[in-house]
């Protein structure tokens, strides 16, 4: 719910278990008053104090009032230049040179439903569902205007933020740095928390006190990266998974980004999440506008799993859009692992039989399959069969495979270009590059320039082509280099600046129309694994490859970190081949399963290679995992015990909105001679309820199991146990 006190000039947005308040002041300063658990009313000014401070100085309207002050005063969305000496979010560079943005409250507006953002992915909802309320400040020398954009989902406590720059002067403006949400905290006694690792071990959660100063994550990649997520959070130090007033933040953006948090002299707190200012730099003829990525938040009263399931909650109800939200998506195999590059249509079709034998139900082929690529050096952007490999093309494999009773899913890398490629030699110009500077190659590829219409042109009707050549019901939209040498020789020299930015746009733009050209097509998105695992993607592709690394005891980590801010049934997994590849470690199949069926589950090996005794279990976790699908898509995730490869099993459990139903996961690490007597105690369960546990005689009182706990039989090392619990 906004409440809009018009005479005081104050704004509340109530959610079910939070308020977020801010006030224009006397002299138009939009004020940040308040950020936490819920409260019912009042005029939440009263918590500001105003001192006079040394070397904090009074902007204009305050005269020799030296208790006004930009740098003390807590700031919805604070300028630059003009005072505030905190992390600034918005810096203007105007045609005088000067670099001043001192922002003015102007006037504010309420809508019914969600404001949305054109060509940018976020947050939506049927209008009775959500609102939009529109601040508009406005630097009234540089003749800026600032709208900034909150959407309220009073359910699960989710606050959207964005904001919108428009130029309504006669010159030129550049925008250096335009965040998409800044929020002020009275206290620094906050511990900020960041997930955080690289290829093949992403989103390892670390915590840490706020020290004095500035403390930020980001990525310069031209993707969100495998190596900080776009997401993070801050919390009182006392805060753990069911205690404690703890805050998250997103970016609903796929590239670069930086999340600062300040802690500043008096002991109070700055939070900004936004565009990474580095080679940014946004001019906006007289007229023009910009508008930022979406933010979204939610603050959790009690903990981070009330936060967790918020942020589940909105994602799978407001930012996941296609059929593929409510549909059961299909158990695959992928043939990455199993074959790599070396494979032809007898080898696929074997590969493909064996899987059709034990309920698998969709075939990925994935990279390998065009121009004349036969490893990672050669091909990418000739996007057509290679008919060596595949005789009668694309066509012919999935007509086999469909007659195997498999649905047909495809691998595909449309934003790279390899040097040995026809189109390469075509359009050596499409790379993003400089002309004076030699390639920065990884993976022996590039870049194609994604700012420029006639590229996404050409990718767009190449995709268009494929999808018309074969019943393709799945597409992996892999991306696997950074971006360097970034450049578009479509773009004038004061405008290079803006090249990172427009290379997302149009990776937007063209996901959206690949959706548009195949509707019902599922697509998982992908970069090197979880190099782009975010909000922003989400939008278009409605799973995301996880990780590259499919060893199930390093998911169990990759996962957990992951669980923090997106729900499980956003996040392949699948099952491997052991030894696994990437840490030579075996795990038992049993396990491997019990880990990727908390995510789409699928397998990623030759299932032909497995003794009949195995295969019989692929055939049972194909059918639990069709059992277990609805709990764990639209279920409340618990996380009961954190991954500690020396330590405790790792735990967490999927609960039926109901609690009449729950699915317990527990996966033993290292296990040592003389192992304790362990009791895990459940959540989220109905205390009232009695649970017959899988296999079990007795029913167990739902107090009991969260109160005292469930007792954990031995585990072997690297042992799993998926248990049902459903109240009788
Ligand atoms: C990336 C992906 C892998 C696989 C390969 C193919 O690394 O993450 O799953 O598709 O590319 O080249």
């Amino acid at each position: 719910m906004i409440i809009q006190d018009e005479t005081k000039r104050i704004f509340t947005l109530q959610t079910c278990n939070t308020t977020y308040q801010m006030k224009a002041d006397q002299n138009g300063l939009l004020l940040h008053t308040y950020y936490g658990p819920k409260i019912r009313e009042g005029d939440l000014s009263r918590l500001i104090r105003y001192a006079d401070r040394g070397f904090s100085p009074n902007p204009n309207e305050a005269g020799n009032d030296r208790t006004y002050s930009l740098d003390t005063l807590p700031q919805e969305y604070s300028g630059s230049g003009a005072g505030d000496f905190r992390l600034p979010s918005l810096e203007l560079e105007l045609s005088d040179g000067s670099h001043v943005a001192d922002l003015r409250y102007t006037g504010s507006q309420q809508e019914r439903g969600k404001y949305a953002l054109e060509g940018l992915p976020s947050f939506f909802a049927p209008e009775d569902q959500a609102e939009t309320l529109v601040i508009t400040l406005e630097d009234a020398v540089a003749q800026v205007r600032v709208e900034m954009l909150y959407g309220v989902f009073e359910d699960c406590d989710l606050i959207t933020r964005a904001v919108r720059i428009t130029n309504r002067g006669g010159k030129p403006v550049r925008l250096r740095r335009a965040a998409s949400l800044c929020l002020d905290f009275p206290s620094a006694q906050l511990d900020f928390i960041t997930f955080d690792g690289g290829h093949v071990k992403e989103r390892g959660l670390n915590r840490t006190p706020l020290r004095p100063g500035i403390q930020s994550v980001g990525s310069i990649r031209g993707i969100s990266s495998h190596q900080h997520n776009p997401f993070i959070m801050l919390c009182e130090p006392s805060a753990d998974e069911d205690h404690g007033t703890c805050y998250g933040a997103a970016l609903v953006y796929s590239g670069n980004f930086e999340a600062a948090v300040e802690r500043a002299q008096f002991e109070d707190a700055r939070l900004t999440l936004g565009i990474h200012p580095f080679h940014f730099c946004w001019t906006l003829e007289p007229g023009e506008v910009f508008t930022t990525p979406e933010a979204a938040m939610i603050c959790s009263p009690r903990g981070f799993g009330q936060m967790s399931r918020q942020f589940h909650r909105a994602v799978r109800e407001h930012l996941l859009r296609d059929v593929w939200r409510d549909r059961r998506k299909p158990v695959l195999v992928n043939s990455w692992e199993a074959a790599y590059f070396d494979f032809d249509t007898p080898k696929l079709l074997r590969l493909a039989r064996e899987a059709a034998n034990l309920g698998v139900e969709l075939f990925v082929l994935d990279d390998g399959w065009f121009g004349h690529r036969d490893d990672d050096s050669s091909s990418l952007g000739d996007w057509w069969a290679n008919e060596k490999k595949l005789p009668g093309g694309l066509g012919a494999l999935a007509t086999e495979i469909n007659a195997l009773g498999m649905e047909f899913g495809l691998w595909i890398e449309p934003e790279m270009v390899s040097e040995d490629s026809q189109l390469y030699q075509k359009h050596p110009d499409w790379a993003l590059n400089p002309p004076s500077r030699p390639h920065t190659r990884g993976r022996c590829q590039l870049v194609l320039d994604y700012t420029r219409p006639e590229v996404r042109e050409y990718v767009a009707q190449a995709l268009e082509k494929l999808l018309k050549t074969a019943h393709i019901s799945y597409l992996k939209w892999d991306m696997n280099r950074a971006l360097t040498q970034v450049w578009s020789a479509a773009l004038p020299s004061e405008r290079q600046g803006e090249v990172y930015h427009r290379y997302v746009l149009g990776v937007y733009d063209l996901l959206e129309r690949v959706r548009a050209m195949s509707p019902g097509t599922l697509i998982e998105g992908c970069s090197g694994g979880g190099g782009r695992f975010d909000m922003g993607m989400l939008y278009y592709t409605p799973q995301i490859w996880c990780s590259d690394n499919t060893d199930a005891i390093d998911r169990l980590r990759i996962q957990y970190g992951t669980s923090f801010a997106y729900p499980p049934s956003t996040m392949g997994a699948h099952v491997s081949a052991v030894p696994n590849e990437q840490t030579g470690r075996s795990v038992p199949l049993e396990t491997r399963g019990t880990v990727a069926m908390s995510g789409t589950f699928g397998y990623e090996m030759d299932l032909g290679t497995l003794p009949e005794e195995e295969k019989n279990l692929v055939r049972h976790q194909i059918r639990d995992y069709r059992e277990s699908y609805q709990l764990i898509q639209s279920g409340d995730y618990y996380r009961l015990s954190p991954p500690s490869p020396d330590g405790a099993p790792t735990a967490w459990l999927h609960v039926s909105q109901d609690r009449r139903e729950a699915l317990l996961c527990v996966v033993s690490g290292q296990v040592h001679a003389g192992p304790p007597f362990r009791c895990l105690r459940l959540k989220g369960l109905d205390p009232e309820k009695q649970y017959r546990v899988t296999g079990g005689e007795e029913l167990w009182p739902g107090d009991v199991l969260m109160e005292a706990g469930f007792p954990l039989p031995m585990l072997r090392e690297y042992q799993s146990l998926r248990l049902w619990l459903k109240a009788e």
